[in-house]
Protein backbone atom coordinates (compact mmCIF):
# COMPACT_ATOMS: atom_id res chain seq x y z
CA UNK A 1 0.00 0.00 0.00
CA UNK A 2 1.38 3.87 -1.20
CA UNK A 3 0.47 6.41 0.79
CA UNK A 4 -0.21 10.08 -0.53
CA UNK A 5 -0.25 13.15 1.52
CA UNK A 6 -2.11 16.16 -0.22
CA UNK A 7 -0.68 19.08 1.34
CA UNK A 8 -0.75 21.75 -1.98
CA UNK A 9 -3.86 24.03 -1.90
CA UNK A 10 -4.12 27.97 -1.28
CA UNK A 11 -5.52 28.27 2.27
CA UNK A 12 -7.48 30.97 1.27
CA UNK A 13 -9.50 30.80 4.28
CA UNK A 14 -6.35 31.30 6.55
CA UNK A 15 -5.18 34.38 5.37
CA UNK A 16 -3.27 36.13 6.03
CA UNK A 17 -1.56 32.87 7.82
CA UNK A 18 -1.14 31.45 5.02
CA UNK A 19 0.16 34.23 2.51
CA UNK A 20 3.89 33.79 3.32
CA UNK A 21 3.28 30.25 4.23
CA UNK A 22 1.56 26.83 3.13
CA UNK A 23 -1.40 25.94 5.75
CA UNK A 24 0.12 22.57 6.33
CA UNK A 25 3.22 24.00 7.56
CA UNK A 26 1.48 26.27 10.23
CA UNK A 27 1.86 25.06 13.86
CA UNK A 28 -0.77 22.81 15.62
CA UNK A 29 0.45 23.11 19.16
CA UNK A 30 4.11 21.86 19.15
CA UNK A 31 4.44 20.68 15.37
CA UNK A 32 4.00 21.95 11.81
CA UNK A 33 0.44 21.03 10.99
CA UNK A 34 1.94 18.03 8.52
CA UNK A 35 3.49 15.93 10.95
CA UNK A 36 0.00 14.58 12.05
CA UNK A 37 -0.98 13.57 8.82
CA UNK A 38 2.49 11.61 8.59
CA UNK A 39 2.04 9.89 11.74
CA UNK A 40 -1.17 9.22 10.94
CA UNK A 41 -0.16 6.95 7.95
CA UNK A 42 2.90 5.77 9.87
CA UNK A 43 0.59 4.45 12.53
CA UNK A 44 -1.08 2.51 9.92
CA UNK A 45 1.73 0.32 8.58
CA UNK A 46 2.46 2.86 5.21
CA UNK A 47 6.11 3.44 4.43
CA UNK A 48 6.08 4.48 1.15
CA UNK A 49 4.66 8.47 0.68
CA UNK A 50 4.09 10.85 -1.65
CA UNK A 51 3.50 14.62 -0.67
CA UNK A 52 2.12 16.66 -3.13
CA UNK A 53 2.73 20.42 -2.64
CA UNK A 54 1.94 23.54 -4.56
CA UNK A 55 4.85 25.25 -5.89
CA UNK A 56 6.24 27.97 -3.85
CA UNK A 57 7.15 26.05 -0.61
CA UNK A 58 8.16 22.95 -2.18
CA UNK A 59 11.69 24.03 -0.55
CA UNK A 60 9.94 24.41 2.79
CA UNK A 61 8.88 20.64 2.88
CA UNK A 62 12.09 18.98 2.13
CA UNK A 63 13.77 21.10 4.66
CA UNK A 64 11.34 19.44 7.11
CA UNK A 65 10.79 16.20 6.33
CA UNK A 66 13.95 15.38 3.99
CA UNK A 67 13.98 11.46 2.60
CA UNK A 68 12.14 10.65 5.19
CA UNK A 69 15.00 8.25 7.01
CA UNK A 70 14.31 10.56 10.23
CA UNK A 71 10.43 8.93 10.36
CA UNK A 72 11.21 5.62 9.18
CA UNK A 73 10.01 5.85 5.51
CA UNK A 74 10.51 7.00 2.35
CA UNK A 75 9.35 9.74 1.06
CA UNK A 76 9.05 11.12 -2.55
CA UNK A 77 8.00 14.88 -3.53
CA UNK A 78 6.12 16.25 -6.52
CA UNK A 79 4.51 19.45 -7.29
CA UNK A 80 0.82 20.06 -8.12
CA UNK A 81 0.89 23.11 -10.16
CA UNK A 82 -2.29 24.34 -9.29
CA UNK A 83 -4.59 23.27 -7.10
CA UNK A 84 -6.87 21.54 -9.28
CA UNK A 85 -8.71 19.41 -7.35
CA UNK A 86 -8.12 16.57 -4.99
CA UNK A 87 -9.03 13.52 -7.19
CA UNK A 88 -5.82 15.15 -9.65
CA UNK A 89 -3.94 13.87 -6.94
CA UNK A 90 -4.22 10.31 -8.53
CA UNK A 91 -2.85 11.64 -11.71
CA UNK A 92 0.07 13.45 -10.44
CA UNK A 93 0.89 10.36 -8.78
CA UNK A 94 0.67 7.62 -11.03
CA UNK A 95 4.25 6.71 -11.69
CA UNK A 96 4.50 6.68 -8.23
CA UNK A 97 1.41 4.00 -6.92
CA UNK A 98 2.56 1.74 -9.49
CA UNK A 99 0.56 -1.40 -9.75
CA UNK A 100 -0.38 -0.75 -5.95
CA UNK A 101 -3.06 0.50 -3.86
CA UNK A 102 -3.15 3.57 -1.93
CA UNK A 103 -4.26 5.61 0.87
CA UNK A 104 -4.54 9.17 0.60
CA UNK A 105 -4.89 11.61 3.07
CA UNK A 106 -5.23 15.43 3.50
CA UNK A 107 -2.25 17.71 4.85
CA UNK A 108 -4.52 19.54 6.86
CA UNK A 109 -6.43 16.20 8.39
CA UNK A 110 -5.93 15.74 11.71
CA UNK A 111 -7.63 11.99 12.99
CA UNK A 112 -7.36 10.36 16.46
CA UNK A 113 -8.30 6.60 15.32
CA UNK A 114 -5.76 3.87 13.98
CA UNK A 115 -6.24 2.88 11.04
CA UNK A 116 -3.95 0.09 10.66
CA UNK A 117 -6.44 -2.69 10.45
CA UNK A 118 -8.55 -0.82 7.45
CA UNK A 119 -5.04 -0.63 5.42
CA UNK A 120 -4.00 -4.13 6.23
CA UNK A 121 -7.34 -5.87 5.76
CA UNK A 122 -8.09 -3.84 2.51
CA UNK A 123 -8.18 -5.98 -0.78
CA UNK A 124 -10.17 -4.02 -3.43
CA UNK A 125 -12.94 -1.19 -4.41
CA UNK A 126 -12.99 1.94 -2.39
CA UNK A 127 -12.92 2.97 1.21
CA UNK A 128 -14.01 6.10 2.86
CA UNK A 129 -14.17 7.13 6.30
CA UNK A 130 -17.57 9.09 7.48
CA UNK A 131 -18.04 11.05 11.23
CA UNK A 132 -21.32 12.72 12.29
CA UNK A 133 -20.71 16.48 12.11
CA UNK A 134 -23.00 19.79 13.10
CA UNK A 135 -21.61 21.46 9.65
CA UNK A 136 -22.21 19.32 7.44
CA UNK A 137 -22.56 21.72 4.38
CA UNK A 138 -18.26 22.29 4.25
CA UNK A 139 -17.48 18.98 3.50
CA UNK A 140 -18.87 16.42 1.11
CA UNK A 141 -21.57 13.99 3.04
CA UNK A 142 -23.10 10.33 2.35
CA UNK A 143 -26.72 10.05 2.73
CA UNK A 144 -27.55 6.55 3.76
CA UNK A 145 -30.51 4.56 3.63
CA UNK A 146 -32.39 2.81 6.86
CA UNK A 147 -29.82 -0.49 6.19
CA UNK A 148 -27.03 1.84 6.36
CA UNK A 149 -26.58 1.40 2.85
CA UNK A 150 -25.28 4.98 0.91
CA UNK A 151 -27.50 6.41 -1.74
CA UNK A 152 -26.14 9.38 -2.16
CA UNK A 153 -23.00 11.36 -2.31
CA UNK A 154 -22.65 15.06 -2.78
CA UNK A 155 -20.20 17.81 -2.65
CA UNK A 156 -20.94 20.54 -0.04
CA UNK A 157 -25.01 20.14 -0.08
CA UNK A 158 -26.63 23.45 -0.06
CA UNK A 159 -29.86 21.59 1.40
CA UNK A 160 -29.16 19.24 4.45
CA UNK A 161 -29.26 15.76 3.18
CA UNK A 162 -26.92 14.24 6.27
CA UNK A 163 -24.90 14.94 8.93
CA UNK A 164 -22.23 12.34 7.95
CA UNK A 165 -18.95 14.18 6.68
CA UNK A 166 -16.83 12.31 4.33
CA UNK A 167 -13.36 12.95 6.17
CA UNK A 168 -9.74 13.05 4.28
CA UNK A 169 -8.93 9.71 4.30
CA UNK A 170 -9.37 7.28 1.48
CA UNK A 171 -8.23 3.80 0.69
CA UNK A 172 -8.50 2.98 -3.60
CA UNK A 173 -7.75 0.09 -5.18
CA UNK A 174 -5.11 0.86 -8.06
CA UNK A 175 -8.10 1.35 -10.40
CA UNK A 176 -8.50 4.92 -8.82
CA UNK A 177 -5.67 6.12 -11.50
CA UNK A 178 -7.94 5.68 -14.61
CA UNK A 179 -11.21 6.93 -12.50
CA UNK A 180 -9.43 10.33 -11.53
CA UNK A 181 -8.37 10.17 -15.27
CA UNK A 182 -12.06 10.21 -16.65
CA UNK A 183 -13.21 12.99 -13.91
CA UNK A 184 -14.02 15.80 -15.80
CA UNK A 185 -14.33 19.53 -13.87
CA UNK A 186 -16.82 20.51 -11.56
CA UNK A 187 -18.61 23.98 -12.04
CA UNK A 188 -15.68 25.50 -9.81
CA UNK A 189 -12.98 23.97 -11.88
CA UNK A 190 -11.51 20.85 -9.63
CA UNK A 191 -11.27 17.35 -10.29
CA UNK A 192 -13.85 16.31 -7.30
CA UNK A 193 -13.08 12.83 -4.95
CA UNK A 194 -16.94 13.01 -4.80
CA UNK A 195 -16.53 11.88 -8.70
CA UNK A 196 -14.22 8.67 -7.31
CA UNK A 197 -16.31 7.86 -4.82
CA UNK A 198 -19.40 7.26 -6.83
CA UNK A 199 -17.68 6.12 -9.06
CA UNK A 200 -16.72 3.10 -6.88
CA UNK A 201 -20.23 3.74 -5.50
CA UNK A 202 -21.90 2.81 -8.73
CA UNK A 203 -19.78 -0.58 -8.95
CA UNK A 204 -21.20 -1.40 -5.49
CA UNK A 205 -17.75 -1.33 -4.41
CA UNK A 206 -17.45 1.89 -1.97
CA UNK A 207 -16.94 0.37 1.76
CA UNK A 208 -18.19 3.69 4.02
CA UNK A 209 -16.27 3.07 7.66
CA UNK A 210 -16.79 5.42 10.71
CA UNK A 211 -14.34 7.63 11.97
CA UNK A 212 -14.57 7.06 16.31
CA UNK A 213 -12.52 9.08 17.41
CA UNK A 214 -11.35 13.23 17.22
CA UNK A 215 -11.07 14.33 13.29
CA UNK A 216 -10.49 17.60 12.86
CA UNK A 217 -10.14 19.51 9.16
CA UNK A 218 -7.72 22.48 10.07
CA UNK A 219 -8.32 24.61 7.56
CA UNK A 220 -10.42 27.22 9.75
CA UNK A 221 -9.26 29.54 12.37
CA UNK A 222 -11.68 28.26 14.77
CA UNK A 223 -10.39 24.22 13.68
CA UNK A 224 -6.73 25.01 13.54
CA UNK A 225 -7.31 26.64 16.76
CA UNK A 226 -9.11 23.46 18.27
CA UNK A 227 -6.67 21.19 16.64
CA UNK A 228 -3.74 22.88 18.66
CA UNK A 229 -5.72 22.48 22.05
CA UNK A 230 -6.69 19.00 21.16
CA UNK A 231 -3.06 18.28 20.94
CA UNK A 232 -2.18 20.23 24.04
CA UNK A 233 -4.80 18.30 25.43
CA UNK A 234 -2.92 15.20 24.47
CA UNK A 235 0.66 16.08 24.73
CA UNK A 236 0.61 17.44 28.21
CA UNK A 237 -2.23 14.58 29.88
P1 LIG B 1 -9.18 22.78 0.97
O1 LIG B 1 -9.17 23.10 2.43
O2 LIG B 1 -10.47 22.46 0.33
O3 LIG B 1 -8.49 23.95 0.13
P2 LIG B 1 -7.30 24.91 0.55
O4 LIG B 1 -6.31 24.20 1.41
O5 LIG B 1 -6.76 25.54 -0.70
O6 LIG B 1 -7.98 26.00 1.50
P3 LIG B 1 -9.06 27.15 1.21
O7 LIG B 1 -10.35 26.46 0.87
O8 LIG B 1 -9.12 27.88 2.52
O9 LIG B 1 -8.52 28.02 0.10
O10 LIG B 1 -8.19 21.54 0.69
C1 LIG B 1 -8.17 20.41 1.52
C2 LIG B 1 -6.77 19.85 1.54
O11 LIG B 1 -6.37 19.41 0.25
C3 LIG B 1 -5.69 20.84 1.98
O12 LIG B 1 -4.74 20.11 2.74
C4 LIG B 1 -5.10 21.32 0.69
C5 LIG B 1 -5.24 20.15 -0.24
N1 LIG B 1 -5.48 20.46 -1.64
C6 LIG B 1 -4.47 20.24 -2.57
O13 LIG B 1 -3.35 19.86 -2.19
N2 LIG B 1 -4.73 20.45 -3.89
C7 LIG B 1 -5.94 20.87 -4.34
O14 LIG B 1 -6.12 21.01 -5.57
C8 LIG B 1 -6.97 21.11 -3.36
C9 LIG B 1 -8.33 21.58 -3.81
C10 LIG B 1 -6.70 20.90 -2.05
Amino acid sequence: MKGIILSGGTGTRLHPLTKVTSKQLLPVYNKPMILYPLETLLKAGVRDILIIIAPDHAGDYKKLLGSGEEFGCRLTYKIQEKPEGLAQAFIIGQDFIGNDSVCMILGDNIFEDDFSSNIKDFISGGCIFVKKVSDPERFGVVQFDENRRAIKIVEKPKEHISDYAITGLYIFDNRVVEAARSVKPSARGELEITDLHLWYLQKGELAIENVYGEWIDAGTFESLYRAGELMRHKTIS
